[in-house]
């Protein structure tokens, strides 16, 4: 074999050297828009942008959109089956937005199951709550309705009223609400521990829509897959969802435009340049570290407390097909059972498996809290629960960001709402508007033109 030139030596070392990567080989996109976290109302944000023509880049950290919705395929069924976000209050923007993604979603009206209260800490049944759940619900739809600004954002009086300050325990005591304790702890699951929270945050959960759901019924996917719409949402994403991704520096003037570095679990980085940021993950722990945050944003977001919420499928035998367990109780104030616990063990149709949920003031690790949900198992199918083995599970903290009473009462809201636009940065999602999806989207839309006007639309 002839040697190679000289000559030819150096073309083949200069074509390498032209090729060889430069310091910074960072790709810059250029978007309307830069949307941070793909969960609903992240997702929700980046559609509406894009049905008004405006460009969107979505930095998502985990594989897939769709945050607290989370879905497990049973392998041996090939049964889709969800344990996060299932049931959506009616609105028309959620209607719209599920079959403008080729998914129809159908009204399904809760309840039905038989009901099992379990102490789970000995396995011994519970009574129920002395009195007229009916009425004491209908006297707590009477309190609502003094509040009506509830139903929207957090929109509060400068002097924000006692019953809304007190805690949840002193409201119930109050207005008489033991009997409603039950039905209100079941939805308004992962939050704090009822009973010493500032009564507003149990008022905007509970609300007068999900009130109404309860009667007339809440709209779930026909197919019943949850994670069907963020998969569509993803096709219809395409490049535009980045996956495995997170703001890593950012520069956010309100004068300028926005650059936001990103990085993927691949080590690549990417630049994105965008008139306004949008913030759609809690304000809380990591997401925070890639942000640069001028005085006023971290001060608001360092008042912030949350709760944590796991959830999670669990493969055991000898769990009733139809059962529906929650955990109250037996000595506890209006049975409530005491944090950190089991809220709920439910079967979902396919035999042997149970969906369970867990919450925790004080962050727990995974081990811990399936541990301590298969002890629970244990007490209700005999044996030691040893048999059972969790197949999926999912941490959703931060759950329910919240403030003290004291901050409620300094106008704490009201200060958070002037950051909406501040530095051309705005904030949606559960940690605004809470708890359900549709509300969280119907907000979306109220900040819709304060978005488009900061895009000279
Ligand atoms: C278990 C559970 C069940 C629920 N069930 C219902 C229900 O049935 N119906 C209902 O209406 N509501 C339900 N909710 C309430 C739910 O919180 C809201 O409906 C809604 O999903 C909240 O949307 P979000 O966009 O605020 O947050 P999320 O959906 O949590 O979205 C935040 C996204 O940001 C991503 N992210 C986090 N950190 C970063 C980072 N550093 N960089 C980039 N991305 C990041 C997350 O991975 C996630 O995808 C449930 C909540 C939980 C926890
Ligand atoms: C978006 O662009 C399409 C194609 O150019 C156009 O048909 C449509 O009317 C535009 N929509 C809006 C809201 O401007
Ligand atoms: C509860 O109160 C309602 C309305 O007053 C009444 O119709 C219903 O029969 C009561 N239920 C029970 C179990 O007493
Ligand atoms: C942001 O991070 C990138 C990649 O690490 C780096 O090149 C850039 O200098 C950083 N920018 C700022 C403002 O820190």
């Amino acid at each position: 074999m002839p040697l190679p030139s000289i000559q030819a030596l150096l073309l083949l070392l200069a074509t390498f050297w032209v090729q060889a990567p430069s310091q910074d080989t960072r790709e810059v996109i250029r978007r309307d828009v830069c949307i941070i976290g793909g969960g609903a109302s992240g997702v929700y944000t980046a559609i509406r942008l894009r049905q008004r023509n405006y460009s969107v880049v979505v930095i998502e950290k985990e594989g897939r959109l769709g945050g607290h919705t989370e879905t497990y395929l049973d392998p041996d069924t090939n049964t889709p089956i969800g344990f996060g976000v299932a049931l959506y209050q009616d609105s028309p923007e959620t209607v719209d937005f599920f079959t403008g993604l080729g998914v129809p979603v159908e009204r399904i009206l809760p309840g039905g199951g038989t009901v099992q209260r379990i102490d789970l800490r000995t396995g011994e049944a519970v009574a129920p709550y002395p009195g007229n759940t009916s009425e004491a619900l209908a006297r707590y739809v009477a309190v609502l309705q003094q509040y009506p600004y509830l139903a929207t954002g957090w929109s509060l009086p400068d002097v924000v009223p006692e019953d809304l300050l007190m805690t949840f325990g002193e409201l119930t005591a109050k207005y008489d609400l033991g009997a409603a304790m039950e039905v209100i702890s079941l939805y308004t699951q992962g939050v704090r521990y009822w009973l010493d929270y500032p009564a507003v945050y149990i008022l905007k959960f509970m609300s007068l829509a999900l009130m109404q759901a309860l009667q007339t019924g809440f709209l779930q996917t026909a197919r019943h897959d949850n994670s069907e719409v963020y998969r569509a949402a993803l096709t219809e994403l395409g490049p535009d969802a980045m996956l495995h991704s997170v703001v890593v520096n950012s520069s956010r003037a309100g004068d300028a435009v926005h650059q936001l570095t990103v990085r993927a679990a691949d080590g690549t980085s990417t630049l994105i340049e965008a008139d306004t940021t949008v913030l759609a993950v809690a304000p809380a722990g990591d997401v925070l570290q890639g942000l640069d945050l001028d005085a006023s944003e971290a001060s608001l977001f360092g008042r912030f407390i949350h709760g944590h919420y796991y959830a999670g499928l669990v493969k055991v035998a000898n769990f009733a097909p139809d059962a529906q367990i929650i955990n109250r109780g037996a000595d506890t104030p209006y049975g409530l059972p005491d944090l950190p616990c089991t809220l709920m063990l439910e079967a979902v149709g396919v035999p042997g498996l149970v969906r369970v949920s867990y919450a925790s003031e004080e962050p727990m690790t995974a081990l811990a809290v399936q541990q301590a949900v298969v002890e629970d198992l244990g007490r209700v199918v005999g044996g030691n629960g040893a048999e059972a083995e969790f197949v999926a599970f999912a941490d959703h903290s931060p759950f329910e960001m919240s403030v003290s009473r004291e901050a409620i009462e300094g106008g704490f809201y009201q200060a958070a709402g002037g950051l909406q636009g501040h530095r051309n940065t705005f904030y949606v999602g559960a940690t605004w508007e809470f708890p359900g999806a549709s509300p969280i989207w119907q907000a979306v839309d109220r900040l819709m033109p304060s978005i488009v006007a900061r895009l000279g639309g």
